[in-house]
């Protein structure tokens, strides 16, 4: 299921516990797992092999009354937008044999093009649902306005709806372009960079690492609304809508409990863009 897995888990997740009173769903969610590594010469088809480490996260949903006072968060939204109609988006990460008859994942240059396609859909039917109303006013009139088309570049305020954004992590420049696109300011990206540059660009499970990065600087307060974002072959998108049902304390469980107080690092002089995201993904907007 690529990355988005662990979100559109909890989205099934979801619908079978409307479905099955007083039960519980464990959701694991982890890096490529399966037999991805390939060994052919098509250059394409390498990303996969450096990409991932060993990330994983198990998330336990419950219906239950009587887990409420236990529970961190309740489930508000999931919304999930799938672009496979469109042979492009399709294609865009794709597992295939190569001209040897070599099975690996194909990532193609119309990547980043498709991403954001597919996350701006998502992004839309999110607008509307949790949006304050005033900035759906401003929202519907701006599409109303037949100079511009609705695009990324004309988005609403989503700081005013939401405490913490959790974008998946990715890579580097997957970061970058979001951040451009949404108009983020960098504190709204410190989640995410700091994931990846402690856990490398994990796959599914970045998402709860950059959970657990808030939970540790101790900054989620009760009522405090969560978006995390995930997006992957498909091509698919994922947003999940939480409230935090209370102020989340300290726990020695958190994975960056031991070393938060160093974070946020800073970045500038460490990182620089891997060659092989640079050689395949255009960095120009090409919707
Ligand atoms: C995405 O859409 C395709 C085509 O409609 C469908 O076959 C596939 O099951 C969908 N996948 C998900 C995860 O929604
Ligand atoms: C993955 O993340 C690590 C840590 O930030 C980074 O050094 C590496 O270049 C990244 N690889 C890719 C392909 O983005």
């Amino acid at each position: 299921m690529g990355c988005s897995a662990g979100l559109v888990a909890i989205g099934l997740a979801k619908q079978l516990l409307q479905v099955h009173d007083n039960s519980y769903a464990l959701i694991v969610s982890t890096e490529s797992i399966t037999g991805n590594c390939y060994v052919g010469k098509d250059r394409s088809k390498f990303l996969i092999n450096c990409l991932f480490r060993a990330g994983g996260a198990a998330i336990l949903l419950s219906n239950r009354p009587s887990d409420h006072k236990h529970s961190k968060y309740q489930l508000i939204h999931t919304i999930h937008t799938n672009t496979s109609t469109s042979d492009q988006c399709y294609h865009s990460i794709f597992r295939e044999e190569d001209n040897a008859g070599i099975v690996g994942v194909t990532i193609n240059k119309h990547l980043v093009a498709t991403a954001i396609a597919t996350i701006e859909r998502n992004i839309i039917t999110l607008g509307y649902l949790i949006l304050p109303m005033q900035e759906k006013v401003v929202y519907i009139a701006r599409k109303l306005l037949p100079s511009k088309t609705l695009s990324l570049n004309n988005i609403p305020n989503f700081r005013k709806a939401v405490d913490h954004f959790l974008p998946h992590v990715g890579g580097k420049v997957v970061l970058d372009q979001l951040q451009k696109t949404l108009g983020f300011a960098e504190d709204n990206m410190e989640a995410s960079r700091m994931t990846l540059f402690r856990y490398g660009n994990t796959s599914s499970s970045s998402i709860w690492y950059e959970l657990a990065y808030v939970e540790a600087k101790g900054r989620v307060k009760r009522g405090d609304r969560v978006w995390q974002m995930a997006f992957g072959s498909g091509f698919k998108c994922q947003s999940v809508i939480w409230r935090a049902i209370k102020t989340i304390d300290h726990d020695d469980y958190n994975p960056w409990a031991d070393e938060i107080v160093g974070f946020p690092v800073l970045l500038e002089d460490i990182e620089t863009d891997p060659e092989c995201f640079v050689s395949y993904l255009p960095i120009s907007k090409t919707i």
